[in-house]
């Protein structure tokens, strides 16, 4: 089973990076997809950049070019919900867009016009696998499986997160998950997102994010390391 693992960003996939051997990097639509072993499964890392946009593109090349069987997205995510803490995993059971507006036309906010379904579920495996693992590596934390919403905005406003909770019944957001899911979805590839919370996502987020983004990310290193081992 090969498996893809986006990260938004380079502090979320240089740790996983260093871990990898055998490794060969290849430059594609400005992503630095690095395919080789990690924890003797074989995988392929990259750095998807920020945004639903190039996380979609990033996805389909996995898909595409490499031929993942599954793909999982890592990153930090602010939550919405008071029960779910900073440093806590969020595991998606589904996924979607938040800032999906055809309201106008007469579709319910998040609802994509003409697409059979604008809520992307994750498999059923991945999530099961992820959660035991979690318990085993991770046990001082919470670990909460639910709905993540994404959107191409980092939200660091209370009422907007109100907003997102009440509309989406939300667990967290963040700016790639549901973009993948889709992507994956579109292409019957099973897929999971793994989020850590870094802040908030109320008027406390930017500076929260600044001080917990590290934590946040040791967490998904953690779980992931594990996740691919019993895959
Ligand atoms: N990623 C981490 N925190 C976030 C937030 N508050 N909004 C969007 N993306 C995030």
């Amino acid at each position: 089973m090969k498996i893809g693992i986006i990260g938004a960003m380079d502090e979320e996939v240089s740790i996983l990076k260093e871990r990898m051997r055998e490794k060969k990097v290849s430059n594609i639509a400005s992503m630095e997809f690095c395919e080789g072993i990690f924890e003797e499964k074989p995988v392929v890392v990259v750095r998807s950049g920020i945004g639903k946009v190039n996380a979609a593109i990033c996805t389909q090349i996995l898909i595409d070019r490499y031929q993942v069987d599954a793909v999982i997205n890592t990153g930090v995510a602010g939550s919405l919900r008071n029960e779910i803490e900073i440093a806590d995993i969020v595991l998606s059971a589904d996924a979607l867009q938040h800032d999906v507006d055809a309201t106008g036309f007469g579709y319910e906010i998040g609802v994509i016009p003409r697409m059979e379904t604008s809520i992307f579920t994750a498999d059923g495996n991945l999530v099961k696998n992820a959660k035991k693992v979690c318990a085993e590596v991770l046990p001082e934390i919470g670990v909460h499986t639910g709905r993540i919403v994404s959107g191409d905005q980092f939200i660091s406003d209370n009422e907007k997160k109100e907003w997102l909770l009440r509309n989406f019944d939300g667990y967290c957001t963040e700016m790639e998950g549901a973009a993948i899911a889709q992507a994956a979805s579109l292409n019957q590839i099973p897929f999971l997102i793994i989020r850590a919370i870094s802040d908030k996502a109320d008027q406390s987020a930017e500076m929260a994010y600044s001080e917990f983004e590290e934590i946040a990310i040791k967490n998904t290193v953690k779980l992931l390391t594990g996740l691919v081992a019993v895959l």
